[in-house]
């Protein structure tokens, strides 16, 4: 579908962009370029599941930025050892698309095990969740108690939308198009970008040393819901 000519919103915005093994991996290259020429600075962070999919590369030349996999990693001069922090603070908002039943899993035991969990339990800023699995998977109770769960910390649950699977059964599980992510994403920052922060309970964002932003000191705002259906 072509897509409309919408004037850019994101810019000077920072994104995240989590990607994690499932199926619909090559969708999120489609959803960092549409990110990118709405002019936000995009940075992927992929999961050793995702890169069974998709490579570091595509979004490197997609978004003209890094593109993270690793915790543990060697630096070259002028590189952060703490991408995990570093990446979390920096943030407007963090979009994971897809998520996994197992990333999300992970996400609701509050688990740090590779870069993505580590920075998503980091991370104080909105974060999305796109969920995209087999039916099967996601009508499991535990999946269903998972994403409760995401939704109590203040995760936004995007989807899953209903239809044909890769795998070639149907129901839900499918990932929200990377046309609606984007807007979903969009209509975050209509009401300045600074919402909800996940897991904080009512500490939210503590400063690091040394950083000032003048943006940090607006978050705790509330802005407005997109008008996708969330659970
Ligand atoms: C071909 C294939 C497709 C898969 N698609 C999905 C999927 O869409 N959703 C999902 O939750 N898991 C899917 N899986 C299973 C995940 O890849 C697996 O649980 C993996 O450990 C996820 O790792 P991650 O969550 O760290 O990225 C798929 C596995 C294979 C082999």
């Amino acid at each position: 579908m072509p897509q409309p000519d919408l004037p850019p919103k994101l810019e000077g915005k920072r994104l995240v962009l989590g990607v994690s093994g499932g199926i619909a991996a090559y969708k999120a290259c489609d959803l960092a370029s549409r990110l990118v020429k709405d002019k936000a600075r995009v940075t992927a962070v992929l999961t050793h599941g995702a890169e069974q999919f998709v490579t570091p590369y595509v979004f490197e030349a997609l978004t003209g930025q890094p593109c993270f996999t690793e915790n543990f990693r060697r630096i070259k001069p002028g590189e952060t050892a703490y991408p995990h922090i570093d990446l979390a603070l920096e943030a407007d908002a963090i979009v994971v698309a897809p998520a996994t039943a197992s990333l999300i899993a992970r996400l609701a035991a509050g688990m740090a095990d590779e870069l993505l969990a580590t920075l998503l339990l980091t991370a104080r800023c909105p974060v999305v969740v796109c969920p995209a699995m087999n039916v099967q998977m996601w009508e499991h109770a535990a999946t269903q108690r998972n994403i409760k769960t995401l939704t109590q910390y203040g995760y936004r649950i995007l989807g899953p939308a209903s239809g044909a699977l890769a795998c070639g059964m149907q129901g839900a599980g499918r990932m929200v198009e990377p046309a609606d992510i984007h807007e979903f994403v969009r209509k975050l920052f209509d009401g300045g970008a600074s919402t909800n922060f996940p897991g904080s309970g009512a500490k939210g964002r503590v400063e690091r040393k040394g950083q000032k932003r003048e943006k940090r000191t607006k978050r705790g705002k509330r802005g407005k819901e997109g008008e996708q259906k969330t659970t």
